[in-house]
């Protein structure tokens, strides 16, 4: 191997002690992750076996570090193969052993080094109030680095809902002037994995299909469709009782009990996309609605002002239909997936009222 040259991710692998079946087998799972059909599995292993190993600068401003805690928590691929085999973390101030004078200018030699070619990760929001005194890392505001480190990025993924959307420091009244990434930059191609914080596997996984493929599908907050394609509710395993209209109404009623629909103790999951219901947390140990509450809606923009948690959808919020227009909102389908639900629950009611005396602890009434 020519010493000069970066090693590939295959070779980082072998340097390691890994044998190319390591390497496969860790393609293999994170494709199976991505659900990439056999040919594109076999094209991403061998694009990442002959690819240097890519600069990544992790940069975190406005945030509580629970986008990074998510991440060390990912199970395929786990940080430790991502960023010992897979990428070249060249700026992380949480887990990099450098600190100050040293860890800045190792920075910018990484992002001189690899300049319009690395990846640049953010979490956190960014603030802009008071020339961004709020968030000073090294006497640069935040609103600063960030627009110095875009300039030479090839792609940002803003990890966070405080990075995709602003989160919770850009709820009202939003003392800093908080920002997203994307509202800063405009010349870069940005992707969003917003979530509070977001599935780890959802981190590595876009990470490496980014390496491989580039920017994947985006939906209309640029966040990949792979992962946020399809509501909570859609697949939900709470979602057969809420079809027939059996609902918890408090935290520790027979129907919570029994694991009924948390849609009356203000559920957001048919409002929210993302791949918990699936993925879950912790290897698939468990996710939100399988410990008892309901999505407080972490995904989605402005989740924190957008109403209260324990409130049930309405109309409101702007989601959801009042009973008297079931009808309408059912032919108009204004949200993916509720059509056919709020048929079957406008069913289930006339159900219920031709037989009341039959009806259950926790179940809606008509
Ligand atoms: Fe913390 Fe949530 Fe913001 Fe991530 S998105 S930094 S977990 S507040
Ligand atoms: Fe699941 Fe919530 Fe939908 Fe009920 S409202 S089925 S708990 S996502
Ligand atoms: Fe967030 Fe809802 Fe998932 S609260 S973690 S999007 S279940």
């Amino acid at each position: 191997m020519n010493s000069e040259r970066e090693p590939t991710i295959l070779e980082s692998f072998q340097q390691a002690g890994m044998g190319r079946r390591t390497f496969l087998k860790f393609c293999a799972a994170t494709a199976s992750l991505l659900v990439l059909p056999a040919a594109r599995a076999a094209e991403m292993a061998e694009r990442l076996a002959n690819m240097p190993r890519p600069t990544v600068i992790y940069l975190s401003f406005q945030e509580c570090t629970g986008c990074l805690e998510s991440l060390t928590r990912s199970f395929q691929p786990t940080l430790e193969s991502l960023i010992f085999n897979t990428i070249s973390l060249s700026y992380n101030d949480t887990l990099q052993a450098a600190a100050g004078e040293a860890a800045e200018a190792a920075r910018e030699d990484a992002m001189r080094k690899a300049w319009g070619k690395y990846v640049l990760i953010v979490d956190g929001s960014i603030p802009r109030a008071e020339d961004g005194v709020y968030c000073v890392i090294a006497g640069k505001s935040a609103l600063g680095s960030l627009s110095h480190a875009a300039e030479g990025a090839a792609a940002i993924i803003a990890i966070g809902t405080c990075a995709a959307f602003g989160g919770i420091p850009y709820a009202a009244p939003n003392p800093t002037g908080a920002a997203s990434v994307q509202d800063l930059v405009g010349n870069r191609p940005v992707i969003n994995l917003s979530g509070c914080p977001p599935i780890p596997e959802v981190i590595t996984g876009t990470i490496t299909y980014f390496l491989s493929f580039g920017v994947p599908d985006l939906d209309a907050y640029k966040r990949p469709v792979m992962f946020y394609g399809t509501s909570i509710h859609d697949r939900c395993y709470r979602r057969p009782f809420y079809d027939k209209g059996l609902f918890a109404k408090s935290f520790d009623d027979e129907g919570a009990r029994n694991g009924w629909c948390l849609y009356e103790l203000g559920c957001k999951g048919p409002v929210t996309y993302n791949g918990c219901a699936t993925m879950k947390w912790n290897d698939g140990t468990s996710f939100p609605i399988e410990s008892g509450h309901g999505c407080l809606g972490c995904s989605e923009p402005n989740f924190w002002d957008g109403g209260g948690f324990y409130q049930p959808l309405s109309a409101a919020t702007g989601h959801w239909p009042k009973a008297e227009v079931l009808g309408a909102a059912a032919v108009l389908g204004s949200v993916a997936g509720i059509g056919t639900a709020v048929v079957a629950r406008s069913r289930q009611r006339k159900l219920e009222a031709a037989d009341s005396s039959k009806q259950q602890p926790g179940e809606r009434s008509s």
